[in-house]
């Protein structure tokens, strides 16, 4: 007689959502999680009101060596269906920007949910519990958790990614996969901020705290987003998704004014305004802060419209719509949202979430090596891989 018919590693969102679909189904599950509370990124996220979804999820949103590996699961369990949770329960919620939702008072309201369905699911949730190791015992699995042997028959791995390792993070899930014989692809820090050189820090000391709307272009991915400046560095939503497609050594590309065709309203105004000042007009499409730096970095003299010549006005045109920058780094795990990579989803079903061969165990969440964009789509995986091995564990 086995103790459990279902084991979950880690009480975090992909943890929870799968201990309570499977415990509605009548198994006996346990969570068990080595920190002392539930879903401590669910309570960060969102500055605090965590983005809980985005109505806008698909595949496209994720980056994965397999891409297709999500869809399955994105299918079966939707944002429509996670909406309809947090309903069910009270929650208020507002949409910030298009398709973002986030809770309107507190992260809190999504953990005491979930920590209430896994109640009502009839879930035990062990807290500071350590799992000391795993090893497959016939068609269960064998664990020692807190020095005792527990037997279940289902094992399941929601184990998250590296970021913030303050918040219970751990590479213990990438382990476990190893031990098993599953690949895990590369890790990356990603929806991190960039940090900068100590001589740009202090030439963008004078901009901190300034936000502005951007396009930012790294790699593949493009964003219109706001960018931030920071005493550290560059961050802000544009920022960190460029920071997904980064590498070292690449440049970040910066459209500073996305909504102004720069060349045509220079020439414009070159007839119409000829003793407008450059700078004057800068001042004007941008905080007058960032116009007097890019003055500055670019080296472009302050003199009138009437003195640019056609050369002229393509330089400024292509520093103001293609500025480039090479960040110095990233803050890494301290402050990453989310981990690139993770356990390869080569060996694992996109409809069960068990790994090939090994029917008794799964990976769920972000220990997997798929990995959102920002704005909610990184919880729409927890909760859809979270439903979908839930349902066949
Ligand atoms: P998650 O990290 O939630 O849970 C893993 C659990 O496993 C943790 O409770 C951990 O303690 C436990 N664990 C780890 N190792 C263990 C071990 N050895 N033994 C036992 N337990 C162990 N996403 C989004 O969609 N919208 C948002 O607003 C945000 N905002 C945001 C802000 C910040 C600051 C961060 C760091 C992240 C976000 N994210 C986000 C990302 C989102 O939080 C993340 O993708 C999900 O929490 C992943 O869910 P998982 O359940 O896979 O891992």
């Amino acid at each position: 007689m086995k103790t459990y018919d279902v084991v979950v590693i880690g009480a975090g969102a992909a943890g929870l959502m799968c201990a309570l679909t499977a415990g509605y189904r009548g198994l006996r599950v346990r969570v068990v999680d080595h920190a002392n509370k539930a879903g401590k990124k669910i309570l960060m996220s969102g500055g605090g009101r965590c983005n809980f979804t985005n109505l806008a999820t698909t595949s496209a949103n994720f980056f994965s060596r397999n891409p297709h590996f999500s869809i399955s699961a994105l299918k079966r369990y939707t944002p429509q269906h996670f909406v309809e949770l947090i309903e069910r329960h009270g929650i208020e919620y507002v949409e910030k920007t298009p398709g973002q939702l986030f809770c309107a008072h507190s992260a809190k309201d999504v953990v005491s949910m979930l920590l209430t369905e896994c109640e009502w699911a009839g879930v035990e949730v062990s807290l500071s519990t350590t799992v000391d190791n795993v090893e497959r015992l016939g068609d269960g699995m064998r664990l020692r958790i807190d020095g005792r042997t527990v037997d279940t028959g289902s094992l399941v791995v929601a184990t998250g990614g590296l970021s913030i390792p303050t918040l219970g993070a751990s590479g213990f899930g990438y382990d476990l996969a190893r031990q098993f014989g599953l690949a895990v692809t590369e890790t990356r820090a990603a929806l991190v901020p960039f940090t900068v050189t100590s001589q740009w820090k202090s030439s963008l000391a004078s901009l901190s705290g300034l936000s502005c709307p951007v396009v930012a272009r790294c790699g593949d991915g493009q964003y219109r987003e706001p960018m931030l400046f920071t005493h550290r560095g560059l961050s802000g939503p544009a920022m960190l998704q460029a920071s997904s497609h980064w590498q070292p050594g690449m440049a970040v590309e910066i459209d500073w004014l996305p909504s102004v065709p720069v060349e045509e309203s220079l020439r414009e105004l070159r007839q119409s305004a000829p003793r407008r000042q450059l700078g004057t007009w800068l001042g004007e499409v941008l905080p007058r802060r960032l116009s007097q730096a890019l003055m500055q970095w670019q080296s472009w003299k302050d003199r009138p419209m009437a003195e640019l010549s056609n050369a002229d006005i393509d330089t400024v045109a292509q520093g103001l719509k293609t500025w480039h920058f090479k960040p110095a780094g990233t803050e890494g795990w301290r402050t990453a949202e989310v981990t690139l990579g993770g356990v390869d989803t080569e060996t694992i079903s996109s409809k069960t979430f068990a790994v090939n061969g090994i029917p008794q165990l799964h990976f769920i969440g972000e220990v997997l090596d798929v990995t959102g964009q920002l704005g909610g789509y990184n919880f729409q995986w927890a909760w859809a891989s979270g439903v979908a091995s839930g349902q066949s564990v």
